[in-house]
C-alpha cells in the first residue's frame, strides 16, 4: 500500500483564463496570473493498494461517481504511466469551504491530487512538471502548485505549460473578500465555457491584448501598486465576462446582485477606499483589499440584499505534502 496526502489552495485569477489553444491538454489561448487563497484548503489522501479493485473518490465524506470520477481516474492514469504502477487507487478529499457556493474547488482539487498521488506513487515530480501534471486535470490547477502570486506561462504545448511563482505569499498582504450570492441555478461549467469562447468574435482581441494586461498585472503585484492592479483586473475580468455574454450561445454568469456589487465596489474606491472587483465563471464577486480593510469591506459586503455570506481570505501558500497531522 502507497499512501500520501497533500493540501492544496484555490487561486484567484486576476488575469484570466478563458479559452483553449488544446482542449485536451489544456493548453490556454493566452496566460493568467493569480493569487492563492490561504483560509481555504482542499486536503486530498490518495492510495494505492493492491486490495482496491478500481479508482474510487470521496468528497466530503460522500462517494462521488460519473464525469468527476472519470476526470480523476485519468490524472491518476497519468501517474500510474509515470511510476509504471498498476494499482488502482482510493482518493478521500475534503474542502473547508462550503461546496455548492460557487467557489471554484477544482483548482485546488487537482492540485491537491497530483501532488498526493504523485507522492503516493514514489514519483518525485519537481514544480513544474507537478503544475503540468495539475493542469491537465483543470487549467487553472496549476496555478495552484507555486506559492503566492503566480503566473502561468501559456506555453505551446504540454511541455512549457505551467505555472511559476512570482512573489511568495508574504509578499504583499492582500485579502480576498468573497461575496457569495444567492443563485438560483448552478452555472455553465468550465470545461464547456472554455469550448465555446472562440465562437466569441471578441476572444481573438482579448487574447491579443492579453500580453499587455500581464504585463501591468505582473509589474502592479511586484511593485505592490494597487491601484494599477486594481485596473488591469478589473477590465480583464470584464473582457472575460463580454466573451462570455458574447458566445454562442451566450454565457451570462451575472445576477442583478453581482451587478450591485461591482458598482458598490467601484463607489467605494471613488470615495478612497483600495478595493477592486473580479469574477469567475459564477455570480460571485471577489473583492480584493489590504489587510486593514477586510473588516469594514467584510461588513460592508454583508449588508448589500442578496449577499448570502463574505468569506476572506489571505494569500495563500504553496500546495503541500502532510503527513500524519503535520506539514512536510
Ligand atoms: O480551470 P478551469 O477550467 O476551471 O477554468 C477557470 C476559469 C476561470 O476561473 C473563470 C478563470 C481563471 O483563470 O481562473
Amino acid at each position: 500500500m502507497y499512501t500520501a496526502t497533500a493540501i492544496a489552495h484555490p487561486n484567484i485569477a486576476f488575469i484570466k483564463y478563458w479559452g483553449n489553444r488544446d482542449d485536451v491538454l489544456r493548453i490556454p489561448a493566452n496566460g493568467s496570473i493569480s493569487m492563492n487563497l490561504g483560509a481555504l484548503r482542499t486536503r486530498t489522501t490518495v492510495t494505492f493498494s493492491t486490495d482496491i479493485a478500481e479508482d474510487s473518490l470521496s468528497l466530503n465524506g460522500r462517494r462521488i461517481r460519473g464525469a468527476a470520477l472519470q476526470r480523476v481516474s485519468a490524472l491518476l492514469d497519468k501517474v500510474r504511466e509515470m511510476a509504471d504502477l498498476l494499482m488502482a487507487a482510493s482518493v478521500e478529499s475534503s474542502n473547508n469551504f462550503p461546496t455548492g457556493a460557487g467557489i471554484a474547488s477544482s483548482a485546488s482539487a487537482f492540485a491537491a491530487l497530483a501532488l498526493a498521488s504523485s507522492a503516493a506513487a514514489g514519483l518525485h515530480l519537481d514544480e513544474a512538471a507537478l503544475s503540468r501534471l495539475a493542469r491537465t486535470g483543470s487549467g487553472s490547477a496549476c496555478r495552484s502548485v507555486p506559492d503566492g502570486f503566480v503566473e502561468w506561462e501559456a506555453g505551446t504545448g504540454d511541455a512549457d505549460s505551467y505555472a511559476h511563482s512570482l512573489a511568495p505569499a508574504e509578499h504583499w498582504d492582500l485579502h480576498d473578500c468573497i461575496a457569495i450570492v444567492n443563485a438560483g441555478h448552478k452555472p455553465t461549467g468550465s470545461s464547456r465555457g472554455h469550448k465555446s469562447a472562440s465562437s466569441s468574435p471578441l476572444q481573438t482581441a482579448r487574447v491579443a491584448d492579453a500580453p499587455r494586461r500581464l504585463s501591468l498585472c505582473r509589474t502592479a503585484i511586484l511593485e505592490r501598486d494597487f491601484s494599477r492592479l486594481a485596473e488591469v483586473a478589473e477590465q480583464d475580468s470584464n473582457l472575460m465576462h463580454a466573451v462570455m455574454m458574447t458566445s454562442s450561445p451566450p454565457l451570462f454568469y451575472w445576477e442583478p446582485v453581482t451587478l450591485a456589487i461591482i458598482r458598490a465596489v467601484q463607489d467605494w474606491r471613488k470615495a478612497g477606499t483600495p478595493v477592486f472587483y473580479t469574477v469567475d465563471a459564477g455570480p460571485n464577486v471577489h473583492v480584493l483589499c489590504p489587510a486593514r480593510k477586510v473588516a469594514s469591506v467584510q461588513k460592508r459586503l454583508a449588508r448589500i440584499e442578496g449577499v448570502q455570506s463574505v468569506l476572506c481570505s489571505p494569500v495563500g501558500g504553496p500546495a503541500r505534502l502532510v503527513q500524519s497531522g503535520g506539514v512536510v
